[in-house]
């Protein structure tokens, strides 16, 4: 049997051009290695699974005009892993390696992984050799807490904060590694990945591997996606929309009803019902129709709800929403203050206009005295 390598290990880029979603970085760490201006020490900060070890590893190839792209290609890139060696002992061990110059290329590199877990005596002898490394030595620190830092360690290095990656970026980097792998697979099911990934491409990618290997016959559905992950299909909030356009609560108390019986919870029921009425806000303007995190299928279905919604109505919804939102982890009944969330806004006409005949009413009142 051929063993499997996971795709995040695979396809860890080898060079710039292919990490995504970090250009203000590669771009300037490109330029300071053409340049001859690279800081001895950088940090690299940023959420997990975004690219920081993967730079750290292209940065030490490429000042030592390693051309060709083979993984783990030097002996001159030392890693060590702050998570676990983190002692003092262990930056020792380090510092001692520092001072032999390299026997090829002209740089050593240290990168040091996770560095906020280094114990704080790890920390302080760290400070000198940071602080005056050798000529030939280069420090990529990586840290997912920068506030763990200490600030003494914060002044010495050149930061570069990574980003999260967008929703886009994560659905196209695996539409090309899909591609790659030759796997079919609908659009909107990278996309669900992209959107469950949170930022995380490696996350993307593990999620990725696991409905690959779900799937029967090498296609990745959306349907199957959904599953296999326990999303909420969008067409339920669709369906829901419908009930309430029509002033009837009757279909929108049942399909709540399917959904809690699936396993669903209230409150992300209700958060995932905000956000779609934000999505048919959006909707409302073609300029805005982009702020939507969606596939452009779903775009379409949108732009036509939409239409039929008149936004001083998801106004009013997404009002009565919120305040289920905000009240319901204090609330006893929590399934019936979802329940008349829903009940409120297919009357909410009604209620509007007995609210306006009772303000009336008090104005009137209010005049005679
Ligand atoms: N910006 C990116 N472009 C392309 N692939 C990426 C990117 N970020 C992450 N990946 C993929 O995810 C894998 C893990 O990325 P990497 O080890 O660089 O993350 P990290 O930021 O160091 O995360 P951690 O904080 O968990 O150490 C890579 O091998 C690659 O497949
Ligand atoms: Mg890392």
């Amino acid at each position: 049997m051929e063993s499997f390598v996971v795709s995040a290990r695979k396809y860890r880029p080898l060079g710039f051009d292919e990490v995504v979603g970090q250009e203000h970085i590669t771009t300037t760490l490109k330029n300071a290695i053409d340049n001859n201006k690279l800081a001895q020490a950088l940090l690299f900060c940023g959420p997990r699974g975004v690219g920081k070890t993967t730079c750290a590893r292209i940065v030490a190839r490429m000042i030592n005009g390693f051309e060709e792209k083979a993984e783990v290609n030097s002996l001159n890139i030392f890693e060590l892993d702050a998570a676990s060696n983190n002692s003092v002992e262990d930056i020792r061990n380090l510092i001692d390696q520092v001072r032999y110059p390299p026997q090829f290329g002209r740089f050593k590199v240290y990168i040091i992984d996770e560095v906020h877990m280094l114990s704080n005596a790890a920390f302080n002898a760290f400070l000198k050799t940071l602080e005056e490394p050798p000529s030939y030595a280069i420090f990529i620190l990586a840290t997912t807490e920068k506030h763990k830092v200490i600030p003494t360690i914060l002044s010495r290095c050149q930061i570069f904060d990574f980003n999260r990656i967008q929703v886009s970026d994560i659905t196209k980097q695996l539409q090309k590694i899909a591609k790659r792998e030759g796997i079919v697979a609908e659009e909107e099911a990278l996309h669900l990945i992209a959107q469950k990934a949170d930022g995380a491409l490696r996350d993307g990618l593990s999620i990725f591997d696991l409905m690959v290997t779900f799937s029967t016959g090498e296609k990745v559905t959306f349907k199957d996606v959904l599953n296999n992950l326990h999303i909420l299909d969008y067409d339920y909030y669709f369906k829901i929309v419908d009930g309430l356009l029509a002033e009837n609560p009757t279909q929108p108390l049942l399909l709540l009803d399917e959904i809690l019986r699936k396993g669903f919870d209230g409150h992300n029921f209700i958060v995932g019902l905000s956000e779609h009425l934000r999505n048919l806000l959006v909707s409302q303007d073609t300029r805005t129709i982009q702020l939507m995190d969606v596939p452009d299928s779903i775009k379409k279905q949108y732009a036509a709800q939409a239409q039929a919604s008149p936004p001083s109505l998801l106004l009013s919804w997404l009002n009565i929403a919120n305040q289920c939102d905000i009240h319901y982890k204090g609330s006893k009944n929590q399934r019936l203050s979802v329940e008349l969330a829903l009940m409120k806004m297919a009357n909410v006409n009604a209620v509007f206009k007995s609210n306006g005949t009772a303000l009336a009413q008090e104005a009137v009142k209010k005049k005679l005295n």
